[in-house]
């Protein structure tokens, strides 16, 4: 049951990616779009692994998460220009309140980075995914539509 549920969550978090973005024209909203897809593909890498639709590979894992993290140490960087775009879901608060936005970014990086290192065997997936996919939702919930 717990596990249907994570990978639901998993699911909702990801499913949106494969069309979100065709049709933007604003330079900063596509690139800052890419980040997130790239979010997307790496958080998956692990679900993948953790629902044994691939081989758990440590290394693997721990690369996603590496890559999770220095991703997120960019997105505030990615934000910075207030740009907008009609297929664009980003709230407006995100500007004005940039700092929470930032602390947000960069405790994805943290936790991702500490992940990383924990990761030994196929039990450490779904504690480290279910960290993640609260990481991403922490954001989401507040600063996307
Ligand atoms: C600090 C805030 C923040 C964090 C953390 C965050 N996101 Fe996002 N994400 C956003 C915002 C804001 C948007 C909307 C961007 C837009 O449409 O302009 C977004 C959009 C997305 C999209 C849609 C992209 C598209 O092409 O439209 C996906 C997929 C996504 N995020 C995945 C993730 C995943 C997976 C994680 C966690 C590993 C994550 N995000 C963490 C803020 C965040």
């Amino acid at each position: 049951m717990k596990v249907i549920k994570l990978l639901t969550l998993i699911f909702l978090v990801i499913s949106s990616v494969a069309f979100a973005h065709s049709g933007v024209k604003d330079q900063n909203v596509k690139e800052r779009m890419m980040v997130m897809k790239a979010m997307a593909d790496n958080t998956k890498v692990i679900g993948q692994m953790l629902k044994r639709k691939t081989q758990f590979d440590a290394n693997e894992a721990k690369s996603a998460l590496e890559r999770l993290s220095s991703l997120s140490l960019k997105t505030p960087k990615v934000f910075t220009v207030n740009a907008t775009d009609p297929k664009s879901e980003a709230k407006p608060a995100i500007w004005d309140e940039f700092d929470e936005f930032t602390k947000l970014s960069l405790e994805l990086a943290e936790t991702s980075i500490v992940l990383a290192n924990s990761i030994e065997n196929i039990e450490d997936l779904r504690p480290a995914l279910k960290r993640i996919s609260s990481g991403c939702k922490s954001c989401h919930s507040k600063y996307r539509e």
